[in-house]
């Protein structure tokens, strides 16, 4: 039995292991009669934040950087290679900053001054340059008041680093006040790196505002909408729940920098442009030009949520910025528009459309609810500050909303003093959801899978709200979501599913980055700006979210659960929907291991699946070149008898699942 399940295998290394697996069996039983707690749906979620060019510059799939000219340098990532400021020369043209008062979210716009309409042009360079593929639409929109009625053309044009053009289009600046135009360039090329030409015939004076390029093909073929490619991975995580928008961006470096949702909703050149706070926070990984445009705000937000069948779980700032940053606090008696904040965004997403905000929401597109059931107040703080500012937003919310879950938070560490303080105080409050993060290395991982083994079965639940494995000692971002990190967390995430009863919500963080504009590393998925990929940790969220169960059973050697003896992990759950027997088995060590599993108390089919992700060497990773070096194989899994018979690779999180009868 043992082998005869996998001698098809592609893959040469674990037939290797296989064989050398151990003469000795490792033995466990399942009863599968016995349902220890419920699943929750929201298990396995996802943590967004604008990190790593995660928003603009990744899933929003707007194209060109500073399309309002409302960064702190309002034309960087534009470029003008030959006006007149640089050359003197009389005969081109310039791009002049300007700020009017008549559009208070959006005072800035652009000025241009063409002398001569020989060669001048205004260029902008995109996120890290701008993703075209060949054939492909894409379109262009654009505000323009033509004094004078003076610029008879603008040409618009897709160049390469080379200059040469790659598709192009026109406009007619057809009105001397302010007035939308769109218009679309189809790529001739494939090329990662282009950038957007604008040049103009005539001489004269022309305004530009609000230059927006999105591609034609975009999730559900929204106009403007997200990336494709991007959101089709995410979807495949069929997760239970967002977390947005963080992350440290939601408390800013300083309260002014907080984010604040009613500037990320309304109409989309309304929302004022805002540095966002990981532009200067590393300065070894410094983002001069990361931006927030909120194209990508709260009503896309939902609408997303919806769209992946999960949960939306907003975090809101509670009135204390980042306390790695500067700290600064709402003094209490200015809590109010902070709560108020909260309880407006729970109108915004599911008040009657006769109510202010969840008019907006259904001026904006949809009239329906978008059933919010949670709410985060606070990310990482910590402090008798945070515990006094989450008593008056859990009254207010409990007293408007009672059936509204709120998720507070443990601060940043798994543990220490401020986490025992925060902890110590929410259990008094009775805290419905606690939110916990750890970045740790491998190691800590593995050594607790048993964490929530001891969590009190009565008291809050537990949001594991970001983590990640962080490898030491590699200093490149990519290569830290190696098989290492991936295998411990798939380890580790064994714990949390045994403890489903107290263990509600998880997710890794963060979700995303830019191979090119990346702040922070390990990260679950990558992108440039033509492609993406999953990392292996990727994969093992997957394989847990799509093979969840609805219940926990037990899974036990000696009548112990499996927490890193041996190397070895295990946890087991039945679908009772599908009718299904999952186990997952995690084998650490750098040898094959035997295993047979003892199944009783109902019948199974002796045909399943066998889902399999490993690789002999931890320290391998998947890129943008070779993005499936570690992904999951599936195979058709036979049983004998009662006894599920399995060799575990090496290095390996093996997925066993069988039909019940
Ligand atoms: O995930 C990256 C950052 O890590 C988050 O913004 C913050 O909450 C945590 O410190």
């Amino acid at each position: 039995m043992k082998l005869n399940v996998i001698t098809k295998s592609t893959v040469c290394g674990l037939l290797l292991s296989s064989f050398l697996a151990t003469a000795q069996k490792t033995n466990l039983e399942v009863d599968l009669t016995k349902s220890i707690t419920k699943i929750q749906p929201t298990m396995y979620g996802v943590f967004f934040e604008d990190i790593n060019f995660a928003a603009d510059g990744g899933l929003y799939a707007e194209m060109v950087k500073n399309r309002t000219f409302g960064f702190d340098t309002p034309l960087m990532g534009w470029s003008q290679p030959n006006s007149n400021v640089h050359s003197l020369n009389k005969e081109s043209g310039m791009a002049t900053p300007m700020r009017t008062s008549e559009n208070p979210n959006n005072p800035d716009f652009c000025r241009i001054i063409i002398n001569n309409d020989k060669g001048y042009q205004i260029i902008n360079e995109g996120f890290r340059g701008m993703g075209i593929k060949k054939y492909a639409k894409y379109n262009l929109s654009l505000k323009a008041a033509n004094h004078n009625n003076a610029i008879k053309k603008i040409i618009i044009q897709f160049i390469d680093v080379d200059k040469k053009v790659l598709g192009e289009t026109t406009i007619v600046p057809s009105s001397a006040n302010w007035k939308d135009y769109s218009t679309q360039i189809v790529a001739t090329a494939t090329e990662a790196k282009a950038q957007l030409k604008i040049t103009f015939e005539g001489n004269g004076t022309i305004d530009l505002d609000m230059i927006s390029l999105f591609p034609q093909e975009t999730w559900n073929n929204r106009k403007n909408g997200l990336r494709k490619d991007i959101v089709q991975l995410l979807y495949d995580l069929k997760p239970g729940f967002v977390r947005f928008p963080g992350g440290c961006i939601v408390e800013g470096r300083t309260l002014e920098n907080r984010y604040q949702w009613k500037k990320t909703v309304g109409a989309v050149e309304d929302r004022e442009t805002m540095i966002n706070r990981w532009n200067v926070e590393f300065k070894h990984k410094q983002a001069p030009d990361y931006f927030q445009s909120f194209g990508l705000g709260f009503y896309e937000y939902f609408q997303l949520s919806e769209d992946l069948g999960a949960e939306p779980l907003p975090i809101l700032s509670c009135g204390i910025a980042c306390q790695y940053n500067t700290g600064e606090l709402v003094p209490m008696e200015e809590l109010d528009p902070y709560v108020q904040d909260a309880l407006d965004l729970i109108e915004f997403a599911n008040g009657a459309v006769t109510t202010k905000w969840g008019k907006l929401r259904s001026d904006m597109g949809h009239p329906t609810p978008f059933n919010l059931k949670f709410i985060g107040v606070g990310n990482e703080q910590w402090g008798p500050q945070y515990i006094e500012r989450y008593k008056v937003f859990a009254k207010a919310i409990k007293e408007k909303y009672p059936n509204m879950t709120i998720v507070s938070g443990s601060g940043p560490s798994p543990d220490g003093v401020f986490f025992d303080y925060g902890w110590d105080e929410l259990k008094k409050l009775n805290a419905e959801i606690i939110d916990e993060h750890y970045y740790k290395n491998p190691e800590w991982f593995k050594e607790n899978a048993a964490r929530y083994d001891n969590y009190d079965r009565k008291g809050p639940k537990i949001f594991t709200g970001e983590y990640a494995a962080h490898p030491k000692g590699v200093e490149d971002g990519l290569k830290e979501n190696n098989w290492l990190s991936a295998l411990s967390e798939s380890a580790f995430m064994t714990g949390l599913e045994r403890n489903a009863d107290v263990v509600h919500l998880t997710s890794y963080a963060p979700l995303m980055a830019h191979v090119d504009a990346f702040q922070w590393a390990p990260d679950m998925i990558w992108f440039d700006n033509l492609n993406s990929y999953g990392t292996a940790n990727y994969y093992v969220q997957k394989l847990f979210s799509n093979n969840k169960g609805t219940d926990v059973l037990a899974i036990t050697k000696d009548g112990k659960a499996l927490t890193g003896q041996n190397e070895l992990y295990a946890t087991a759950a039945k679908d009772v929907d599908k009718k299904e027997l999952i186990l997952k088995l995690v084998n650490t060590s750098g040898k094959a291991q035997d295993i047979e599993v003892n199944l009783s108390g109902k019948k199974v089919d002796s045909k399943g699946k066998m889902i399999l992700l490993t690789n002999q060497n931890l320290e391998e990773y998947n890129t943008l070149e070779e993005p499936t070096k570690i992904v999951p194989t599936e195979k058709e899994y036979k049983l004998s008898g009662k006894k599920a018979a399995v060799t575990l690779p090496a290095y390996s999180l093996v997925i066993l699942k069988l039909k019940m009868k």
